[in-house]
């Protein structure tokens, strides 16, 4: 199984390359996307990127069945996107916290778009056209920063802000 890059490995910032035509529907990319799932579900997550784990490709999945940290409302079931793009819609941005597997505890609060509509492919190169609002509006955002060599660490102005999973727990229900 590939494993998850450290926040400081430089392939977490290179800008990752398209998936041709012609992998669509491949065994390699079953088997990377099945991978990619299985970490989002063994590590509580709401989303992974290919580069995440040391693939150079436009790849994310993501969905918040796993998820240990946020209780979403409405269950967003798990879901592939390759070659991802983002149409923002709102001007509108709202703060939340976020966390990401390559930085191991650290959370912070980060700005992003409530509003925006998505495209991209499944895995067997069938288009997919959704729109999104909160917290699936963010994760794709998050998500696809990953493809574009961007952490969720870069978008954090105020620094002395990031905090830890444990930390916000504890302000959030003080002993
Ligand atoms: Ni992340």
């Amino acid at each position: 199984m590939n494993r998850l890059l450290n926040q400081e490995d430089p392939r977490l910032r290179t800008i990752a390359e398209p998936v041709p035509m012609d992998v669509f529907n491949s065994a390699w990319l079953k088997e990377l996307v099945h991978s990619m799932l299985e970490i989002m579900k063994a590590k509580g997550a709401v989303g992974v990127a290919a580069p995440q784990i040391g693939v150079n490709k436009r790849i994310i999945v993501f969905g918040t069945a796993y998820s240990r940290r946020r209780r979403s409302e409405v269950i967003i079931p798990d879901a592939i996107l390759i070659n991802p793009v983002i149409e923002h819609l709102s001007a509108e941005k709202e703060s939340g916290y976020e966390g990401c597997l390559n930085c191991a505890d650290l959370m912070g609060p980060v700005a992003r778009s409530l509003e925006i509509d998505y495209a991209g492919y499944h895995i067997d190169g069938r288009p997919i056209k959704k729109h999104a609002t909160g917290l699936e509006a963010r994760i794709l955002q998050h998500e696809v920063d990953h493809l574009d060599g961007l952490l969720f660490l870069d978008r954090i102005e105020d620094k002395a802000s990031l905090t830890t999973y444990e930390k916000l727990k504890q302000e959030e229900n003080p002993a």
